[in-house]
């Protein structure tokens, strides 16, 4: 009924852009913002986000205070031995391009050079 509110609680650490961070407004952002938006309105759920430490993120997921974590999580074996991972939702197979033979390979090589 339309007074039954499911909440879908998210659990993050929003210090990790462009996965999740916060905005000048204070709002969260990035992309597992947006998927966990997603999830939620195909399960006809309105998300709840929790911003904590990233350290309590599986505690708070093993106690029940969040239904499920995003927060770029790699699966580790250690983690894997108390929680789930869902199938790898990010593998990025995407790249900065520059022109041929370019010296600038990596964030690091842009430091100091001006366009
Ligand atoms: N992928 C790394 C890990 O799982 C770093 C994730 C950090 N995420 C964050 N929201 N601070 O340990």
């Amino acid at each position: 009924s339309a007074d039954e509110t499911k909440v879908l609680k998210m659990g993050t650490s929003a210090d990790f852009p462009p996965f999740e961070s916060r905005n000048a407004e204070g709002k969260e952002v990035g992309f597992d913002i947006d998927l966990a938006n997603h999830i939620a309105d195909e399960l006809g759920y309105t998300l709840e986000i929790n911003d904590m430490k990233f350290d309590g993120l599986i505690g708070a997921l093993q106690t029940g205070r969040v239904d499920m974590v995003l927060s770029g999580m790699s699966a580790t074996d250690e983690r894997k031995q108390n929680v789930d991972f869902s199938t790898e939702y990010n593998r990025s197979g995407e790249f900065f391009v520059t022109e041929k033979d370019s010296d600038l390979k990596s964030i690091e090589d842009l430091e100091g050079k001006t366009v």
